[in-house]
Formats: C-alpha cells, structure tokens, sequence
C-alpha cells in the first residue's frame, strides 16, 4: 500500500475514483458499444461501472471481447449501480425505449441510435419504421457534433450522437454552406468499411459478399439522408439546400471517406484554392479533432482515433468545389464523438480519453 492506501502497483486510474464519474454502457456486445469501452476504460474522470448486452449476460467482457479483459467487467442484462450518465449504444427504436426510463431517473444520456437524431417525429415512421414512443424529447435532445452545437451540448441532458456517414459529410461541407459560398445543391459520395452495418451478421458483411467488392446502396434514400439534410439545412442562411447522397461499402473494417461536391456560387471562391484553406482554418480553428490538411488524406490516417480530416480543393475551370472528409466510423463517427460530448457535459477537457494518434499502417 502506499500512503493514500493504494495497493503497490495498482494502477493510477484508481487513486481518484472517488472524484470520477460512474458510467453504464447499454450494448456493450456491439461493435459502437465495445469501442466505447475501450475508450472510456482508458478515461482519466471515468469510471467504467456496468456493461450491458442481452446475447452475452453473464460473461466476462473479456471472454467476449479478449482485448479487454483487463477491465474485469461481466456483462449483464440491465445496468446494475449508481452511474452518473449512460451510453446506449442499441438499435433503433429499442434504444429509445431504453432510455426514456433512464431520463426520467434524471440521469443525462448519449444515444449512439438514430432515436433523438431527427427534430420531426413524422419522420420516424417515414425513415425508421416506427412510431417514436417520447416525441416529446425531439425538441429537447441536442445533435451532438460539437463543431457546430457545443454550447447547447454542455447544457442537455440527452445527446443525439451524430450517424457516422453525416459526421463526415456535415464537417465537410459545414463551412461552404453557413457562409452561403455554394449553390444549394450539394452532392455526397462517401465509401465505408463493413464494420459500420455493426456485429450482427447480415448476408452483405459476409467475407465472400464484402471482399473483393464495392457495393453502392441506399440509392433510394438512405436513412442517413434526413439527418444531414436537417443539419446544412438549419446552417444555410437561405434554407434551400438540398443533398444527394450515395454511400458505399468497402472492404475493410473501419473508416469513411466522405467526398463532397458542391458549386460555387457566381462571384464566390475567386481567390481559389488558397482563399478555400483560409476558410476552413478559421471555420475550424479551435477545434481538437476536426484539421483541415495540407495533402488529400485516406481513412488510414484516422484509424483509432478522434479526427476528422479535411482537404477542401476547387476546380477553378469549373467552380466545382470538392471537399474530402476522413473518419473512423467507429471513433468520430461513433464512440469517440460520444466521450467527446460526455466531456463538454460534464466541463472535463474535451479531449479527455481521446488523446490517441492514429494506428497506422
Ligand atoms: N457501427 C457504426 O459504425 C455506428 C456508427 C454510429 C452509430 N452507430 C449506432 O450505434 C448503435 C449500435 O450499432 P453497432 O454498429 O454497434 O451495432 P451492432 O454491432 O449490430 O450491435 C448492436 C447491438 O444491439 C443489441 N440489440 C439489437 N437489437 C436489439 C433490441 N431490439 N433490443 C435490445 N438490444 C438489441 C445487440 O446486442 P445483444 O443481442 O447482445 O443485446 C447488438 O449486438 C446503432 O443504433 C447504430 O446505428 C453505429
């Protein structure tokens, strides 16, 4: 023992856990749910103290996911103790109901889902298949993209956590669309790995379907779609901007790269590529995790990590304004986003248990 009373050795997440926040994970056993843990395990003013998951209750975390057995949890059907805020990182629909009971505990949530994601509960049955069961909580739950909502984020009790393809997509094209530097018809063309269709197995994640391919879809409309419409559409002073959005599946594991396309407007963006960069430094100048880049960057230059890089180009011949965006899925585009809004609302750094570099290669 030294003289606090920690046990030689121990390690140092244990001196202050009086002074940590208690946190619940509900669905650790999916892929947005285990990378939480992995994250908050590692949080300095975290302590990670109930995980839940339905397929495996009862388990060791560690038998199920050996990469963190060192955490000691066991899964259980439904939270178990006191916790201070709770990720629910399952389904749609069925998170919402799984969170409803939580809010009225008055204990604050991040939801992974699309449940509190779209300000319209008429849109649930069109996009999702369901009827919400509290659209009441629509107009109080806060979209959490901290690049644009930060303030409102420090005062909510239910955060939104963006969906992974909108993540990339909205930081892309946030800039031209606010300062209204673009005709409001804006295209998205993003290519993802399979782990963003999540654990579960589905035929097109299968080896045989995925490798080897590249698989367009969603051209109907993916769910995806409405959320980013209602984001650029609340930036864009006129109101009218419209997106077409056309996701792709490739293999590998993680990662998103977003290209968007956009117009100029007449008169808009003479100064080229140079007044391009200008823009996107001071739009995102204070941000932690959203850097625009000096060279085109790919999803591996993201892979484990909390950034989303941006290299903005305009082709002057034609006014064409093209913007790449790179994430990883899982971490800005899921569990990382979710930390970083567990941190503004609660005043920690906000890079608090996000300082990671990318893994590379
Ligand atoms: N994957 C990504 O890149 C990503 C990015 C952003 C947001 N998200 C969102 O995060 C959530 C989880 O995604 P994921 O990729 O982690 O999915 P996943 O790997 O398929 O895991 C979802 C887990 O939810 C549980 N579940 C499914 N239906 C349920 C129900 N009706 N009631 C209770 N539990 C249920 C299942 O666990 P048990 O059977 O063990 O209970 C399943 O393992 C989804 O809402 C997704 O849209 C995912």
């Amino acid at each position: 023992m030294d003289r606090r009373g920690v046990p030689s050795g121990a390690p140092e997440r244990m001196d202050n856990a009086m002074n940590k926040i208690r946190v619940g994970i509900i669905n650790v056993t999916g892929y947005a749910g285990v990378e939480l843990a992995r994250i908050l395990w590692q949080h300095p003013d975290v302590e990670l103290v109930s995980v839940t998951g339905r397929s495996a209750a009862g388990k060791k975390l560690g038998e199920v996911f050996p990469h963190l057995a060192c955490t000691g949890l066991t899964i259980t059907a439904e939270l178990e103790g006191r916790v201070d805020i709770v990720f629910s990182a399952m389904a749609h629909k069925a998170s919402a109901e799984g969170i409803v009971p939580l809010l009225n505990k008055g204990i604050r949530v991040v939801d992974m889902s699309a449940d509190f994601r779209l300000r319209e509960a008429a849109w649930y049955p069109q996009w999702y298949d369901f009827d919400h069961p509290a659209p009441e909580l629509l107009k109080k739950a806060v979209y959490g993209l901290p690049e644009l909502h930060r303030d409102r984020i420090k005062k909510t009790e239910l955060v939104a956590n963006p969906g992974c393809y909108p993540t990339s997509a909205i930081l892309g094209l946030a800039p031209l669309v606010k300062l209204g530097l673009v005709e409001p018809d804006v295209i998205v063309d993003s290519k993802s790995g399979t782990s963003g269709a999540g654990r579960t197995l589905t035929l097109p994640t299968h080896f045989a379907e995925a490798s080897d391919n590249v698989r367009p879809y969603g051209l109907g409309g993916h769910r995806h779609l409405p959320e980013m419409s209602q984001e650029l559409e609340a930036l864009d002073p006129q109101k009218t901007v419209s997106v077409t959005f056309v996701p792709h599946v490739v293999p590998m594991t993680r990662g998103i790269v977003s290209t968007c396309y956009a117009k100029a407007k007449a008169s808009k963006l003479t100064g080229g590529k140079e007044e391009l960069d200008k823009i996107y430094y001071d739009f995102y100048r204070d941000e932690p995790f959203t850097r625009v880049m000096q060279q085109c960057p790919e999803t591996k230059h993201t892979l484990g990590s909390n950034l989303c890089l941006l290299y903005p180009v305009i082709h002057q011949k034609t006014g064409r304004v093209v913007v790449v965006s790179c994430i990883d899925n899982l971490v800005k585009g899921a569990a990382g986003q979710a930390v970083q809004n567990m941190n503004i609302m609660f005043g920690f750094p906000e890079t608090a248990g996000l300082e990671a570099l990318p893994i590379y290669p």
